[in-house]
Order: C-alpha cells, then structure tokens, then sequence
C-alpha cells in the first residue's frame, strides 16, 4: 500500500490530468455550511498550494553544463494547467530558458547543448523535435543570455503513447510503449480501433490483475523499445523507422506497472538493462513481488538474467559507463515491497555478483555509478529525510556473494547530503554531482556538488570515518519568491518512548500565529501517514502538506509510528501482523508528550486526519475510545473500513497476506484479523467523521469509505460522505485538491473552530 512515490518524480506525462475546475467550493454547499479558509498574504493557503510552481527532477546534459527541469503551474483564473521546460546553465547566474510544452510532452537531451521534445501534434501523432540551446556569454556588466535555435522535426513513433526515453551517446533512443501480445508497434493503431470497436465493453480475465491502481487492465503490457536516433556529420539528424521490441520473445514486461518510469531501465553504449516481474509468476502476479534483472544488446539479442534467482523486488538498475558493471537495489522477500533495498554489483566481465549493503540498517532508492564505474552514489531514507551517500565499489570478489569480507570503507556509507529530501542524482564530469531536494518550506529545486574527487580520495586513502566538506550550490529558486513572507514551518524534531520503550520520531508544525506562552490558544491536529511503510519527511508535497494545516492555525502534529521507514527494518517489520497493536502505543505515548510539553494547546480542540493505512488509523481509533485521544472529528480519506474484506478486494494481494499474516481465510490471518479488523468495533464509535474517498481508487475500494459512512449514519454520529468519481487513491485534480482541503477545513471548523 506504500506510496512513496512523489508526483513530481514520475515525469512529465505523468502530470495531473486536468478537468476543467468545479465552481469555486463554497458555492457548491449551503449557506448555513458557509466556511472560509485562513487568508490574507501571509498565509499560505490551500488555493496557493494548487497554484504553486510544482518543479520536477533536473536532469542534467552529459557534457554536466545545462540541467533540464520539467515545471507545471496551475491557475485558477486560467482553470489551466500551464506545463514548461526548464533550461538552466550549471556553472553561471544566467537566467533559465523556458520552453513552454502547453499540451505536456516529454523533453531529453541529446548531444551537448541539444535537447528532445515529444509531443502529440494536432493530428494525434507522436512528433520529436530537437531543440539548440544557445548560449550568449557575458559582454561588459551584463550576464550571458540563453535562448535556443527553432525547433527541427526528427521524426514521429507509431503510437501516440511512447513515454520514459532515454537517449544512448552512441545513436540509440530507448523508451517505453505499450503493446499487444504480437510485441509489434507498427499494429497498435490498427488494434487499438479493433479493440474499441469490438462491438462490446466486456473485460474478461483468467488472471489477475484484473486492475491495478487505478485502471482495469486491457490487452496490452509495456515493452522497452530502440531505435536509430544519430546525428551525421553535417549536424543533421537521423530518426530511424525500425523500432524493436527489446523484449520480443519473452513474456517479460518493463516499465513494472504501475508506477515504473526510467528508473526501471538504463542504457550504456551498447546495452539496456531492465527490470521485469518474474515471467514463472505471470498468472500469480496479484500475490508476488519476485522481480528479475536481465541485459539486452541495445539492437536486441544477447539476453542474460542478472539475478540470482532467490531474491525478491529489484529496483533502479543501472550500468556504468564502461559497460563492464551493473548494479541494481535487491530486496530479499517475494511477496514483500518494504523489505530493506541492497545494493547488488555484478560484474559483467567476471559474471560476479556481490552485495554492497548487506549490514547496513537502511533501504537505498535510486543509484548512479561515478564516472569511472568505482563509487557508488544513492539516496536512501534516513530518520525521516531523504539522503544522498556514497560508498567505494570494491574489487570483484572471486565468486559471486551476498556477504562479501570488506573493511571499514566499504560498509560505512559517507553522507553528502543531509537535510531535505534529495531525488534525481546524477552524477557529472569533474567531480560533481546533480540533485532535486525538497523540504517542508520549498519544492524540488536543483542543487548541484561539487568536490566529489577530493572526497574520493579520501575515502580510499583514509582508515578513518570521513565527511564530506565540499561545495552545494543552489541552481534554481523556482518558488521562493511565491513562499516569501508566508513563514513556512520547517518542521521541529521530537522524540519519546514508544512500544517496547523504543524511541520514536514526530514533527511538529506550529500553528500561524504561534505564541509562546499563550495557555490553551490553538487547537491541535494529530496527522497519521499511509503505507504503513512510508513515513512524515522533510519533503515537500502537494497532498497532505503539514504547512497547510500549521497555516491554517492548527497545532500540527506528524508522528512516525511502528510501521514507519527510514528508522530502521526492525521498526519497517514490526507493524506486520500487529497493525492495531504498538503504532497505537507510538501515537498516544507521542500525543502525550505533546499535551505535556505544550500548554499552548487545547486538547479540547483536538482533531485528526488520515489517509490509507493512516485512515485505518481513523477507523481503528474511532473503535477505541479508551485510547483517551478524545478527538473532536475525525476525517479518513480512502482507509481501510473492513480488513478481512479488503484481504479479497484488494489489487496487490501480496500486500494483505504479508501484513496480515496469510490471506483472508487462513488461521493466523483470521486470529490477527479478529484482533485488529476496524468493522469489529463499530458498536463503540462516538466520534463525528468525515469520509472522503476516490471511484477510482482500487486500493482500497470506495465501498471501503461507503461501509464506514453507514455505519456512522445508522449510529447517528455526526457524518459526511465525499466521492471523488475521478480520483484514484489520490486526489490528482487541481479543483478536487481545493475542494479537498476545503471539506477537511470546514470539517475541522465544525468541531473545534472558535466560535465567537
Ligand atoms: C510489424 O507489423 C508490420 C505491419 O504489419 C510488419 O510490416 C512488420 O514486419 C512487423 N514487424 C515485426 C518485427 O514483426
Ligand atoms: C566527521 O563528523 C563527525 C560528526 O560531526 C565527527 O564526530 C567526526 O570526528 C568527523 N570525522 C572527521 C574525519 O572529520
Ligand atoms: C531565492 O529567492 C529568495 C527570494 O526571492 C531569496 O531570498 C534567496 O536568496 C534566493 N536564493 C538563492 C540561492 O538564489
């Protein structure tokens, strides 16, 4: 149930869909509902969220001199999403170009200073452009001007759906599309209009998924495809017409579906390698998480498995540039998403392979290999941040391990970066490094580092821990500007004994208008994160922004509970089997210390909210009065209502059983089931609640949040019903965010807001 992934991680075409925006909310209720937000100029409102620059991942061009960032912003007024590129040079304070891509489409670079753009032209075809930046240095006092060359069109794809492209140096452009089972993307169209005209609306499975997140499942699977992308001698360049399938002949399919992107394949001169569900699991797909690497010649042909066969997931591959090494992020447990992520190297030349991270208490994400194809560079959670380490890569073992001998250097990670949250690590000539880092008070901006040689050495040479002294220089300052004045909480720290005397972690956020001192002033927001296995970080996000609530006067409260990562796999592992148990001993030791340490609180304004696993927690707490929250109102978006259901109805089945300890039926899930099920308690629920859930959430199905509002309504409990037909288990559209907050705000209002 994780969803760690951010909206911005996932790449252009991945953006909010937009629907045009419903009439402004407060329209949309009675006058005896009339509530407004919090507003004013110092305050950062819910509307200011949706309608705030939301900056991608930079990527940067191989020469390390220009990053690209994609950037939508949204305007009310507008009720339009307006999408861009970003170019920014890396080594000077010239101003960014912007390449304005209205429609959306996907942009990378080509060689040196040339960038691509995909986009759909009015005929409904796929087009890809290429694009000169130019650069204009400084004369005299004025600081250099970027600005580019117009467009060339290289070519078009067979599709209209080709996504996640990565271009190889050496004339290859690699991406993504979906395809029926002949493997062909020339016969897409053609089957696409067979498929739609097939003369009913009948979906028709013999296996699951029967759908997956958000869509049911049709026909088609993703394929990674190559074509010939070369620019000739007289700069002009060539698109090739043969695109084929590097995965023909297998029942492998890549991007893993549904969040795969890039990150699930890389590409070396002559090489891409990729990571696929196990094709031995095709028709047990719903109740396995087994996932194998494989490398294919970039023209297809020459397949190899890299993996050991006995392993779980497998995340980010990558290959250095040399080609002679890959790498990739192994868990251990098929049937299990949140077991810790070790990093494997495999030698390709030796056909070695060896763990890195075997003895260290932390999951990396993502990976880049240095220049050289001897470090490691990768961003892993840590005491809920997200930060960038790097280790050596030591030399190939003699035979393949998964607990090489290694000294010191090669166990202890050294941190880079330590604060925020960092993505898109990328790693650039002369010893620099690229990144995307966000906080509680900004979104992604690109930071680039510089003194990674000097580091290197170091670490090599020296027998003793070594941290890293080198340069970050900030890029790009997308949204400072639209946040000054707003006083954004950057989050305080706290920690207290939890379940089994262990130390748990919280982040406050202090309400606007925050006094010292001022006994009993502000009501207070507990706020319980989805997963379980997720965790409150010092992130930026455009859902469940702790900022909003704090802006909006709430004493705001993040707790890291049993179940959360970055703290740890024990603490990760604990919450299995035991979902009603410690996160619930976490959550009230840590809401005690706060009524404790802060007499500025009303505990008799104190409300909470959440959301997935958090809104199990909703339901879980409504049915456990003894708990002595005594919250005013509660709001649950998209929980779970009814566990041992939710065992059957759910997509990814693996995630039940793991967590429940078997599947619906079996005795040990049954016993945990009777113990921790929501719908078990239902007679003891008091509290008044608000239910918001998304059609398109297959997660966690809306009868889920239906189930909970009737058994409110007959229990005469003060209750709400909001569906989002259009929303999946997040809420994506720009007016649904703001009508979102505006339900949860009023909600909140009804019960602990002043009345004067
Ligand atoms: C794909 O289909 C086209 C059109 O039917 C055909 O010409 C081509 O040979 C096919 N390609 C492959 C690799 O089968
Ligand atoms: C690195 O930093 C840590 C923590 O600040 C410090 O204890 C340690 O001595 C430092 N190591 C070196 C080699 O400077
Ligand atoms: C970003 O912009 C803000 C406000 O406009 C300014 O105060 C800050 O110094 C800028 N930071 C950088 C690194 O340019």
């Amino acid at each position: 149930m994780r969803f760690s992934f951010a909206l911005s991680a996932l790449g252009l075409t991945s953006q909010v869909p937009l629907q045009p925006s419903p009439p402004e909310p407060a329209a949309m209720t009675s006058t005896q509902d009339a509530f407004q937000f919090k507003e004013g100029s110092d305050v950062f409102t819910p509307r200011d969220l949706v309608e705030l620059g939301r900056p991608g991942v930079g990527v940067a061009n191989h020469a390390g001199d220009f990053v690209l960032i994609p950037y939508s912003k949204y305007s009310f007024e507008e009720k339009k999403n307006h999408k861009s590129i970003y170019v920014a040079p890396l080594e000077s304070t010239v101003k960014p170009f912007k390449l304005p891509l209205v429609e959306g489409g996907e942009a990378f670079w080509l060689n040196g200073k040339t960038l691509a753009y995909v986009v759909e032209s009015d005929q409904k075809i796929l087009e890809i452009f290429a694009l000169d930046i130019l650069y204009q240095p400084a004369t005299g006092e004025l600081a250099g001007v970027l600005t580019a060359e117009a467009p060339v069109l290289l070519g078009s794809f067979p599709t209209t759906s080709a996504s996640n492209f990565r271009y190889s140096t050496h004339g290859f452009l690699v991406f993504s599309d979906s395809v029926y089972p002949d493997g062909n993307l020339t016969t897409v169209k053609e089957q696409d209009a067979a498929w739609e005209n097939r003369g009913n609306t009948a979906l028709v499975y013999d296996r699951t998924y029967e759908r997956h997140w958000d869509h049911w499942v049709g026909p088609k699977t993703q394929s990674l495809f190559s074509v010939r992308l070369v620019q000739n001698p007289d700069h002009k360049w060539t698109f090739g017409s043969e695109f084929v399938n590097l995965l023909a002949g297998t029942s492998h399919s890549s991007p893993v579906e549904p969040f795969g992107g890039t990150d699930d394949f890389d590409v070396s001169k002559q090489s891409v390698i990729y990571t696929t569900l196990d094709p031995a699991f095709e028709d047990e797909r719903a109740w396995h998480t087994k996932q194998d690497v494989y490398i294919v010649d970039i023209t297809g042909g020459n397949r190899r498995e890299l993996t050991s066969g006995s392993q779980g997931a497998t995340h980010n591959p990558i290959l250095n540039e040399a080609n002679d090494k890959a790498a990739w992020l192994e868990l251990d447990e098929d049937g299990y998403e949140s077991d810790r992520a070790k990093i494997v190297v495999y030698d390709l030349q030796k056909d070695v392979r060896f763990t890195l991270t075997q003895n260290w208490d932390r999951s990396p994400a993502s990976l880049a290999f240095s220049k050289e194809g001897d470090f490691i560079y990768f961003t892993a959670g840590e005491l809920a941040k997200v930060k960038v380490f790097v280790l050596p890569i030591p030399s190939t073992p003699a035979e393949s391990t998964t607990d090489p001998s290694l000294s010191s250097k090669y166990l202890n990670p050294v941190p880079i970066v330590e604060d925020g949250a960092s993505s898109g690590l990328q790693i650039l000539p002369y010893g620099r490094i690229l990144i995307s880092k966000s906080s509680f008070t900004s979104p992604n901006d690109v930071f680039l580092i510089k003194g990674l040689d000097a580091l290197q050495t170091e670490i090599i040479q020296s027998d003793r821990s070594t941290n890293f002294t080198g340069e970050v220089k900030q890029v790009t300052n997308f949204t400072a500007s639209d946040l000054e004045g707003k006083d954004l909480s950057k989050g305080e720290e706290f920690w207290f004994k939890g379940a089994n005397d262990i130390d748990v972690q919280g982040w406050i956020l202090k309400p606007k208008g925050w006094k010292k001192g001022e006994k009993k002033a502000f009501p207070i927001l507990l706020l319980i994160h989805g997963g379980p296995q997720g965790a409150w970080e010092d992130q930026w996000s455009t859902r469940w922004n702790p900022n909003v609530f704090a802006q909006q006067g709430y004493f705001t409260v993040a707790i890291n509970p049993t179940g959360s990562t970055s703290f740890g796999q024990a603490f990760t592992d604990a919450i299995a089997g035991d979902w009603g148990g410690k996160p619930f001993v976490d959550l009230q030791n840590g809401w005690k210390f706060i009524l404790d340490n802060y007499p500025e609180v009303d505990a008799d304004r104190a409300v909470a909210a959440g959301a997935s696993w958090g809104g199990y927690a909703i339901n879980w707490i409504q049915g456990h009065p003894e708990y002595n929250f005594e919250f005013k109102a509660l709001v649950c978006h998209d929980g779970v209502f009814d566990s041992s259901y939710n065992g059957f109805s759910t997509e990814e089945l693996f995630f039940f059983n793991h967590d429940w300890r078997g599947r619906p039926w079996d005795k040990n899930s049954e016993q945990v089931l009777r113990k921790f099920n929501p719908s078990n308690f239902v007679h003891k629920w008091g509290t008044p609640q608000l239910l918001i859930h998304g059609s398109k959430d297959y997660r966690l199905p809306e009868t889920e949040g239906i189930g909970a509002f009737h058994a409110l309504q007959q229990l005469h409990i003060p209750s709400r019903l909001v569906i989002f037909p259009d929303e999946n288990h997040w809420v994506l559209n720009s007016g649904n965010s703001l009508k979102w907050h505006y339900e949860v705000f009023r909600w909140f209002d009804k019960f602990v807001g002043k009345k004067n």
